[in-house]
């Protein structure tokens, strides 16, 4: 019988095409383009939305930004809108909605016609500079319900809200039409580069567009003159309207952007009529570093030097672009189906994920792209401007790696080349790469308050990394920076007091220590795995017997009562302990059954107290709830009623639309009342946590250094030396090179003890000028960085373990002369493995 069921089920996912099943999902926005962190468009299905959907206006993620956008369908003379709050015309009346991993469908009936309307943001994991378009496609099916025909046109507009968040905001705008395609590109005249204000991009270019086909019209116009047109005619005029004006002036003469298509008279069509909405920035990312400024372009730049080609393609590509979404929804909803009440989630929340991040690169200084230089850079959308902020990556990583393992090695590049560039001396890892997105400004934080925090995450997903795609390129480049993470957290992991999860967990410092503890003794353990595969047998041990001692230590004193507590100090509290998960997905078996078992006991009662409640808090007695951690957390607890439990509660919470807060899948909720906060962040890859533990691990290669070539991930991979002549020159020049490094390392540590004598933690940083009374001590913070005085973290008065707090000359010149000395053998040790390296194996 219920495999019967599921029979069904996916025979309905393979093809769409089988009668409908009644909607059990509901949640309170629903994705309509969500591409980027700015062209992220979704449809309140609130339950007091009013009018009903789909007759409402299409929103922002935030929830508070209209973003006009209407459509129309003509049936017989008569019109019907299916999109926006008003027009001529009835509604359509909604008969059902479907989530999946790409797309979103209505289904509506007008008059005697029955329309499916698709809103399909492709997600490409198998070719980043595609997926990097930031364009997504809306697309219309229709036939008649009475067995008729009857004459059918369409109509879709977008208004200027799109490109800019002020409707004061003077707008230009043009339109192309050529053999291929016609579309209307429009943007704010004064276009404010890097800005963006309430989250909207004030540097944006909007476009709509659609490929050429007959009966095609398009009109620039303001709102009411071309959709009363529509409404008597049935057509536009092919017009542009070049009075260029604000976007709206009073709440009225918005100028719109229309394309409409009559398809004469049917009973239904072959093809869809298929619309496409993009919004282009460039650059998308730029990177401040100490005052050099990088301006990264997205990728598919790369592919497309003009925006024109990109979208031709785009539109061409279209039946390509729904087959491969084809098949990738319906290997996760396959996947997903196996445990209930997944399938909605990781559909709802996996274009959220992609979306966070621009897929960029950077250009060399003859002006053409370094394809060695992909990076992704993520907005902490939902909570704030943060760039690439390392718990979201965490909680992100089980989609990521289920996509396509390689790119999380493009998400972890750019935080561990910022580390390794400049703050080599510092030892834990920072919380992000700056807090104003989409200029990314790292600085360091002058507390260590979430630094076993961060630590620990990036040495989990190097290794996640690492393991499930076989590669050892980022631990070949950046070793030493990963065994110095480990280091501190070995002293750390139980302390200093004052620790944090992250700055949105909603849990009191210290509440969360257990946890907070786990993940870096998962870390340290993971650094055990890291210099296994990287050949450092005595680094694997010592970090190996590291990791028993302390989790000995741990298993101690939080395993109490028969259950994790949350606190060492306050053994009443319980909680969420998804660090845990890391253990299942590194496959470390670092902790044992009986705490599982224990845990597991555990959440169940946890689960059975929160009824008529929005879900579980992650610290007993506490206010607030993660979705994304619970999810976490679940995927670790190896009891299937339990585990299913846990996510019915998150299934139940994401699907109820008398939730308040923004419209997309939010991370974090009041477990009293439901209001959400973090919508549409890209932590919501972790409804992906129990597929993502299916997943192959493989051996870890370990690079020559050396064949980091351009175009390595893009492009196909065959060198053109072959490796043996290549070790040759290689060889070569690591000497030279060796004699160059040595050298300067020996002259810069020499003129930093000429110019602070007394301060070693300045000469351990990179020699950014450090200007202002604020930046006294050992906080490097880059000059021409604005937010220098408003610090992200409280500084607070945590001492830095790593640094002796000061020193006289003669002990500087001692540890200047054995750091020079570790830098020494570090650089003979690098050559001895590129030799062992470069030189052929036999087999070749
Ligand atoms: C809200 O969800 C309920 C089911 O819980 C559904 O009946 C109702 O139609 C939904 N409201 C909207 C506006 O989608
Ligand atoms: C829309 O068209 C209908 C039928 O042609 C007409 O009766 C109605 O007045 C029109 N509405 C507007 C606002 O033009
Ligand atoms: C539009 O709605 C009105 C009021 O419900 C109804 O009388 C009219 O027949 C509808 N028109 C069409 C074309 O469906
Ligand atoms: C994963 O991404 C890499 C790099 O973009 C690409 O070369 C590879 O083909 C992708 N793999 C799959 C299975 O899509
Ligand atoms: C709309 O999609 C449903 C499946 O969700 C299908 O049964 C129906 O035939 C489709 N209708 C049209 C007009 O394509
Ligand atoms: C800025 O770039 C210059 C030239 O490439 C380099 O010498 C300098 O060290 C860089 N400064 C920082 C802070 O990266
Ligand atoms: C720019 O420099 C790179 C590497 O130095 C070279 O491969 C490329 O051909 C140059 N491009 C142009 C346009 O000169
Ligand atoms: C290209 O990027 C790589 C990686 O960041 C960097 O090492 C290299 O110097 C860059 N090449 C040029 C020519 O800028
Ligand atoms: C690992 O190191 C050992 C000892 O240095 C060496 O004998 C062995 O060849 C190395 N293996 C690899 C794969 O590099
Ligand atoms: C690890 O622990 C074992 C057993 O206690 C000990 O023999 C070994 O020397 C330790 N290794 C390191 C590198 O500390
Ligand atoms: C659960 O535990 C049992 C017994 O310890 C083990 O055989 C099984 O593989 C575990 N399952 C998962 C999903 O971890
Ligand atoms: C939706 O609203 C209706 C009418 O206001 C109400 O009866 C119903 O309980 C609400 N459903 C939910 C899930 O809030």
């Amino acid at each position: 019988m219920i495999s019967l069921l599921v029979v069904i089920v996916l025979s309905f996912l393979s093809n769409f095409a089988v009668a409908q099943t009644p909607q059990t999902f509901w949640p309170s926005g629903v994705p309509l383009l969500v591409k980027s962190p700015y062209l992220n468009a979704w449809l309140p299905t609130r339950n007091n939305s009013n009018p009903l959907p789909p007759g409402v206006w299409p929103n922002f993620w935030t929830g508070s930004r209209i973003l006009g956008w209407a459509g129309f369908v003509r049936v017989d003379g008569a019109n019907y809108f299916w999109l926006g709050q008003t027009g001529p015309g009835n509604a359509t009346v909604l008969t059902n909605t479907v989530i999946t991993p790409t797309r979103s469908i209505f289904t509506v009936q007008a008059g005697p016609l029955e329309l499916n309307i698709t809103f399909f943001s492709p997600i490409e994991p198998g070719d980043l500079a595609l997926q990097s378009f930031p364009f997504a496609y809306y697309y219309i099916d229709l036939a008649s319900t009475d067995g008729q025909s009857h004459s059918v046109q369409l109509y879709s507009d977008i208004s200027g809200e799109w490109a800019s968040n002020n409707d004061a905001s003077l707008l230009q705008w043009n339109t192309i039409s050529n053999a291929v395609a016609v579309y209307h590109q429009f943007s704010r005249s004064a276009s404010q580069s890097m800005q963006e204000v309430n989250n909207i991009a004030e540097d944006g270019t909007m476009y709509i567009g659609m490929a050429m086909r007959p009966g095609l019209t398009w009109q620039t116009g303001t709102d009411v003159d071309l959709r009363n047109l529509f409404n008597a005619t049935g057509t536009l005029q092919n017009q542009q309207d070049v009075r260029f004006r604000p976007i709206s002036k009073d709440g009225k003469d918005w100028p719109v952007f229309a394309i409409a298509v009559d398809l004469g008279t049917v009973q239904t069509i072959s093809q869809p009529v298929v619309w496409t909405i993009g919004l282009v920035r460039d650059p998308s990312v730029t990177v401040n570093e100490g005052g050099n400024m990088t301006q990264r372009s997205s990728l598919y730049w790369t592919r497309w030097p003009k925006i024109d080609d990109g979208i031709s393609n785009f539109l061409q590509d279209f039946p390509q672009a729904q087959q491969r979404a084809n098949n990738l929804d319906s290997k996760i909803m396959n996947q997903a189906l196996a445990t209930p009440n997944t399938a909605d989630l990781v559909s709802l929340g996996l274009r959220q994920v992609m979306a966070a991040s621009e897929i960029t690169v950077s250009k060399m200084s003859n002006g053409t792209f370094n394809m060695s230089d992909i990076g992704i850079f993520t907005k902490d959308v939902g909570f704030s401007r943060r760039t690439n902020p390392v718990e979201v990556a965490y909680a992100s990583l089980p989609a990521i790696l289920y996509l396509n393992y390689s790119i999380a090695k493009f998400v972890l590049k750019p935080i561990l080349e910022f580390h390794s560039r400049h703050l080599s001396s510092v030892s834990f890892a920072m919380s992000d790469l700056g807090s104003s997105f989409p200029v990314s400004v790292p600085v360091i934080s002058p507390s260590e308050i979430r630094g076993v925090e961060d630590t620990g995450s990036m040495l989990i997903m190097v290794l996640a990394h690492a393991m499930y795609s076989g590669d050892g390129s980022l631990i070949a480049q950046h070793y030493p920076l990963l065994k110095k993470w480990a280091d501190y957290l070995v002293g750390n992991v139980f302390g200093p007091a004052g620790q944090r999860t992250s700055d949105a967990s909603g849990v009191s410092t210290g509440q969360d220590a257990v946890n907070l503890a786990i993940k870096g003794i998962i870390g340290v353990k993971a650094m055990s795995k890291i210099s296994e595969a990287f050949n450092q047998s005595q680094d694997a041990e010592q970090y190996n017997n590291h990791t028993t001692d302390l989790f000995t230590q741990w298993r101690a004193q939080a395993f109490q009562g028969g259950h994790l507590v949350s606190s060492f100090k306050d053994p009443s509290l319980g909680g969420v302990i998804y660090n845990l998960y890391a253990d299942k997905l590194l496959r470390l078996n670092l902790v044992d059954d009986s705490v599982y078992q224990g845990q597991a006991a555990f959440y169940q009662d946890l689960v059975a107290k929160s009824s008529g409640k929005a879900g579980i808090p992650l610290v007993t007695g506490g206010e607030t709830g993660r979705v994304d951690w619970s999810m976490l957390a679940a995927a670790s607890v190896n009891n299937t009623i339990t585990r299913n439990s846990m996510i019915t509660l998150v299934h139940d919470h994401a699907g109820n639309n008398s939730t308040q807060g923004g419209l997309g899948f939010a991370s974090t909720f009041v477990v009293e009342t439901g209001r959400t906060t973090g919508p549409a962040s890209a932590s919501l890859g972790s409804m992906f946590s129990i597929l993502a533990l299916d997943l192959p691990s493989q051996n870890i290669i370990i690079p020559p250094p050396a064949s980091e070539a351009p175009n390595e991930q893009i492009a196909s991979s065959h060198r053109g030396l072959s490796k043996g002549s290549i070790a040759g020159i290689v060889i070569g020049l690591l000497i030279l090179l060796a004699f160059v490094v040595a050298g300067f390392l020996f002259w810069r540590r020499r003129r930093l003890t000429r110019e602070s004598p007394g301060a070693l933690e300045n000469a351990t940083f990179e020699p950014f000028s450090l200007t202002g009374p604020e930046n006294v001590g050992r906080v490097p913070v880059f000059s021409g960085d604005s937010r220098m005085l408003t610090p992200v973290h409280p500084p607070t008065s945590t001492v830095f373990s790593s640094f002796p707090p000061s020193s006289s000359g003669d002990e500087t010149s001692r540890r200047e002369t054995e750091m020079l000395r570790t830098d020494v053998q570090e650089l003979r040790r690098e050559m001895e493995r590129m030799r062992l390296a470069v030189e052929p194996p036999p087999e070749y």
